[in-house]
């Protein structure tokens, strides 16, 4: 630890302070963190009113703040390699901010659509949560700032009201339609746990994961997907579509014991994806209770499963993720799905710890041969959700 550095500080944080004062030639008020997240099961169930199970990535974004009083926000990011972006608060619209700008931006919007006037700042990102990889890097831009901002204005709202700004300045300024999964597990999700949530109240529970000798692998395929480009919102329309000739408030509303007559009521092109979705919040259940009655090896099946379902009913898949999950298996693995929206991203791996390197350097090879780029891997260990850092 170096002598100026605050004890609070790693020396990460520390090179966000400093990277901040040679930006902005300030000192930032104060750092703040945010996590990315990966789901263990619970896929396009949280726009279905169901049930999902994240958790945070070890890696996160870390904001520095300084809020100005003129009602500029001016953004600056560590990865982005580009000047710093100024855009007048009292302007934003949606629509209006393109890059990775927009994520911050919309924030800011959001909490004022919402009846906080909030000013300006000075705000400089560096993160290591992967862009693109499906691990909802723009939740965790959207949360650590949002973290920010309720610190600094004294806004005193919760980890879920949060969760929603979050969730809105993507719906309606970034203009992606998803669910709440993203932003309430970087807000709420805590270190060692999955986060067991009910997308209809809101209501959550810390789930151990004591994952006893296994570790999870997650295989970063590096195929970029863009869920702003329709797919996702035609599934989500498809999805809503069928709770509306079902009769019923919600997809979340089908027992597992009514899917096969509901079956029959739907038009052919809706039924794999209402199994899909019936089926998954099945499964989150099953999780649940399998790692609360002490038996992780057990849930193996059950990413298995939910990959299947994600490939052939919901569609969402794709060549890579699809041999990652499928290789990691023949090398060892206990179960493997895709995890996040789908078009490509990650792909987690239930593992044996002895089995963890022979199963990445599989997948690594099957990629060769298949003429794919190389993935990434690393271990995922559950986090902390957003916090303050200093
Ligand atoms: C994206 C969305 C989430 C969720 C997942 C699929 O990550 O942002 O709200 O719908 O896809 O489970």
């Amino acid at each position: 630890m170096t002598e100026h550095m605050p004890p609070h500080l790693t020396p990460r944080e520390d090179a966000v302070t400093h990277h901040f004062q040679s930006v902005f030639g300030t000192e930032p008020e104060g750092v703040w963190a945010a996590p990315g997240r990966i789901n263990l099961i619970g896929e396009h169930t949280d726009y279905n009113d169901g049930f999902v199970l994240p958790l945070a990535t070890p890696q996160h974004t870390t904001v520095a703040v300084r809020p100005r009083p003129d009602g500029l926000l001016r953004l600056h990011s560590r990865q982005a390699d580009g000047p710093t972006v100024e855009l007048r608060v009292a302007d934003l619209e949606p629509g209006t901010v393109t890059g990775w700008a927009k994520y911050p931006a919309a924030v800011v919007w959001a909490l004022r659509e919402d009846g906080h006037p909030v000013g300006g700042a000075d705000v400089h990102v560096d993160s290591d949560v992967p862009a693109g990889a499906g691990l909802s890097s723009s939740a965790a831009l959207e949360c650590a700032l949002a973290t920010a901002y309720n610190d600094l204005n004294g806004l005193g709202l919760s980890r879920t009201e949060l969760a929603l700004v979050a969730q809105r300045a993507e719906n309606e300024f970034v203009g992606v339609p998803c669910g709440v999964m993203d932003q309430m597990a970087s807000m709420c999700c805590t270190p060692d746990a999955a986060l067991f949530l009910d997308t209809r109240d809101l209501g959550s529970r810390s789930v151990p994961l004591g994952l006893d000798g296994l570790q999870l692998l997650v295989i970063d395929t590096r195929v970029k997907h863009d869920l702003a480009d329709g797919a996702y919102a035609k599934l989500r329309a498809g999805c809503e579509r069928a709770a509306q000739l079902l009769r019923l408030p919600a997809l979340r509303d089908l027992p597992l014991s009514g899917l096969v007559e509901a079956l029959h009521r739907l038009p052919a092109d809706l039924r794999p994806l209402v199994r899909h979705v019936v089926t998954e919040n099945a499964r989150v259940e099953q999780a649940v209770a399998l790692l609360n009655a002490g038996d992780p090896a057990a849930l193996g099946p059950i990413l298995t499963a939910g990959h299947a379902s994600l490939r052939d009913d919901y569609r969402v898949s794709c060549p890579e993720t699809d041999l990652a999950a499928a290789t990691a298996e023949e090398a060892g693995a206990l179960g493997a799905r895709m995890t996040g929206g789908g078009f490509g991203g990650s792909v987690i791996a239930l593992v044996p710890e002895t089995a963890v390197d022979t199963v990445g350097e599989a997948v690594i090879a099957a990629f060769h041969r298949a003429g794919h780029r190389a993935p990434r891997t690393f271990t995922a260990t559950a986090s902390a959700g957003a916090r303050r850092l200093g």
